[in-house]
């Protein structure tokens, strides 16, 4: 975890409660956090899921990794370290979004067990929804959309998830979608009936 470097600072509170923003959203922002290889899917699901919740009249917005590490997270590369303080931060962001009571959807490889679970211990309780986009290597691989695995293979790209650098899968996840079986619509389509089903949204 960062170390607080700053002193002298104190808190300042709002008069509009979480409650407040729930009832003029007519949702509950949570932070659904998309996690697996690339090439799994992540950021096509979160693309689908933020566009059917927002045709939906639910207010949703995407973190993906490739945007942020193109801005916010432009200092940070792929060692362990700085994959660590890449989604400590995005989890500090998801956050803020979750707080001003947004659909969050984090698309991440987050390959450390310990860097989500700090984001889920950020959030409140029914906040932080984990989503194992799971796939294998072997299909990811001969996806290769961004070919970056056949660089990796050729030692072009180092520490690549998968290939020399590794990948845990979530334990107990709230949800596992297995991106070699369902189609993208199918994907989309059981994340959002996990949302009305636990009243985070309302069709
Ligand atoms: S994370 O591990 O820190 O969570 P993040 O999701 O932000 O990764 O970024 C992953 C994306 O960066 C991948 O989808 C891929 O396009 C690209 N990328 C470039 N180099 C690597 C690498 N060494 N390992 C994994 N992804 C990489």
């Amino acid at each position: 975890m960062a170390e607080q470097k700053a002193t002298n600072i104190k808190w300042h509170h709002g008069k509009i409660t979480k409650e407040d923003r729930a009832k003029l959203l007519n949702q509950k922002g949570a932070t659904i956090w998309l996690t697996g290889l690339s090439g799994s899917g992540k950021s096509t699901i979160a693309v689908e899921l933020e566009r059917a919740l927002i045709e939906n009249n639910h207010q949703a917005y995407i973190l993906d990794g490739d945007n942020i590490r193109h801005g916010l997270n432009k200092n940070l590369g792929f060692s362990p370290e700085d994959r660590t303080e890449n989604i400590r931060r995005i989890g500090e962001v998801a956050k803020l979004f979750t707080d001003a009571n947004i659909i969050t959807i984090a698309a991440f490889v987050s390959p450390y067990r310990d860097d989500r679970q700090n984001v889920r211990k950020l959030l409140d309780n029914g906040e932080f929804i984990e989503i194992y986009v799971k796939c294998s290597l072997e299909v990811c691989e001969t996806r290769d959309t961004k070919g970056l695995y056949k660089k990796a293979r050729a030692g072009e790209v180092k520490d690549f998830t998968g290939i020399s650098a590794p990948y845990e899968e979530p334990l107990r996840p709230e949800i596992t979608i297995d991106s070699s079986k369902l189609s993208v619509e199918e994907s989309t389509r059981f994340i959002l009936n996990y949302l009305e089903a636990n009243g985070y949204v309302a069709f």
